[in-house]
């Protein structure tokens, strides 16, 4: 086979970064956008982890039909059934059953013996396959296990049903040369092998992830399975738009493709950014700010003359807009929805009336309209649309001689208003007491940045907050031409989020 299935665990290993948490709209929208950047398989959620989870993932499996939908799973009854559960209604449904293999995890977390592991491992994935066809099974810290009792759980979960086998680099441990020799072990040394696909899973904590998944490729993996911008535990993932472009641009060594439009690489990225709150370091590769930006003058020199001196991949195929100035006040709804399709967004009529009020709204303050500002804009749309508190009116007074005064009108959750005001040691200190003095729910806030989204002293504000609630990080993004109102809108967006996750985990197992 000289096709590499691409598997998208950004929704999955991705919203497992710290302060990522997606509402199941949100994580629609970004599954929405996965089928049309063409991935083969989508790894939905974990069903057995929350309430939350399941009905994102059951919600996905109902409206986005093309991809393969999958569900993660522990290696225990109830987590399959659970996964069952949840993607039984998906056109193409997928199990993923994962448990731990290395003696390190088995000593020291599990307190269970290599024979234990191996018989767990096979029951599930029957019991999995007992549901569907589309099994895939998961050795965790697979490049820590010794390797021939990981050919024995390989050919055991195949013989029990097993089409994919997973082998991560759970803790980003493994060099590509290891790594590429494992997946050649693998091949060479379990006996059902061609029933399965090979299927990697790295993550990036040297740095590695990318490299480890092109060598595994290289020596015979067919599935990768990466994020969108790399997001994902601890240091992430190796990164979608990494790897496609390397074997699409390096098609000369690896004669692999994938069934990637990669002309949707950048939408997708920037949905993903904005939806998270990860903002995307400039020198990122292939999606960052920098990756098409050459300021030396040799380079713009040699560019000029003809691109291919200085520029390895035309940005035109990862879907870089050649201009990104759109629309203006003139612009109407139709025009309005199509650049929002452009942009990866499908908006119910209703939410797409309300955004293009905003954007109206905006258009009188400012006088370009950016594909930045539209995706700000719409994101703040998505935000509102799951809101248990919404900032109805703030209002601050402060400066060099005046102490920090904030009043706050907050719109509560059955529909009821409620004021409150505080004094700070600056305005936002301000309104976030007053906030708290409604919401009452402890917190601390860890992070704070603002910065503006476009050029120009009329651009949008854009401030990201993270805040942390009994030890799990919340985000909080909040965009306007104020950036006064964009604060207390991040603060609300991350205490929504805390609310909505306490709200879901309620019978959590
Ligand atoms: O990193 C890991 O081992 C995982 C498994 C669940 C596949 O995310
Ligand atoms: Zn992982």
């Amino acid at each position: 086979m000289n096709r590499v299935i691409i598997f998208d665990t950004t929704l999955r290993d991705g919203e497992q970064a710290a302060g990522a948490s997606l509402n199941a709209q949100e994580k629609l929208e970004i599954a929405k956008q996965l089928d049309r950047l063409g991935v083969d398989v989508i790894e939905a959620g974990f069903p057995i982890s929350s309430p939350g989870d399941f009905e994102a993932v059951q919600l996905i499996s109902r409206e986005v039909r093309r991809p393969i939908i999958c569900a993660l799973s522990h290696a225990n009854a109830v987590a399959v059934d659970r996964a069952w559960q949840a993607i039984k209604e998906a056109a193409h449904p997928r199990i993923h059953v994962f448990l731990s293999a290395s003696d390190i995890h088995l000593l020291y977390q599990l307190n269970k013996s290599r024979e234990e592991i191996l018989e767990m491992a096979q029951k599930m994935a029957a019991r999995a396959k007992s549901y569907v066809d589309d099994v895939e099974f998961s050795p965790m810290d697979a490049s820590r296990t010794e390797p021939v009792y990981l050919y024995h759980i390989l050919e055991a979960t195949i013989d029990a049903g097993a089409t994919t086998v997973n082998i991560p680099d759970t803790v980003g441990y493994a060099t590509p040369q290891e790594f590429g020799n494992l997946i050649q072990g693998i091949l060479v040394n379990v006996p059902n092998i061609h029933k399965a696909v090979i299927s990697i899973h790295c993550h990036n904590d040297l740095g590695l992830a990318v490299a480890n998944s092109l060598e595994a490729i290289r020596n015979g993996a067919r599935q990768v399975e990466c994020t969108i911008n790399g997001i994902g535990e601890r240091a992430g993932n190796a990164s979608l738009e990494e790897i496609v472009m390397a074997l699409k641009t390096r098609q000369d060594s690896f004669n692999l493709t994938t069934n990637v439009d990669t002309t949707q690489i950048y939408k997708t990225s920037r949905l993903v950014s904005e939806l998270t709150g990860f903002a995307i370091q400039a020198n990122k590769a292939i999606v960052g700010a920098n990756a098409f930006r050459h300021q030396s003058g040799i380079h713009q020199d040699g560019l000029i003359k003809k691109a291919i001196t200085y520029e390895i991949m035309n940005p035109k195929s990862v879907g870089i807009p050649a201009s990104s100035l759109v629309l203006s006040k003139l612009s109407g709804k139709h025009a309005f929805k199509e650049r929002l399709i452009e942009l990866g967004y499908t908006l119910s009529e209703e939410a797409l009336s309300r955004a293009f009020q905003s954007f109206k709204g905006l258009a009188d303050k400012k006088k370009e309209i950016t594909d930045r500002d539209i995706e700000s804009l719409v994101a703040e749309e998505l935000r509102a649309a799951t809101e248990v508190y919404h900032l109805d009116h703030v209002e601050v007074s402060c400066g060099d001689h005046s102490l920090p005064t904030a009043t706050v009108r907050l719109i509560g959750p059955g529909g009821q208003s409620l004021a409150d005001a505080a004094l700070g040691t600056g305005p936002v200190d301000a309104i976030y007491k007053a906030i708290n003095r409604i919401v009452g729910i402890p917190n601390k806030l860890t992070e704070f940045t603002i910065k503006s989204i476009t050029e120009g002293i009329d651009a949008i504000g854009e401030v990201l907050i993270r805040i942390e609630s009994e030890g799990i990080t919340y985000t909080g993004r909040g965009a306007s031409t104020d950036i006064i109102v964009a604060s207390a809108k991040a603060y609300m967006n991350a205490l929504n989020r805390l609310l909505a996750k306490k709200e879901t985990e309620k019978g959590k197992p």
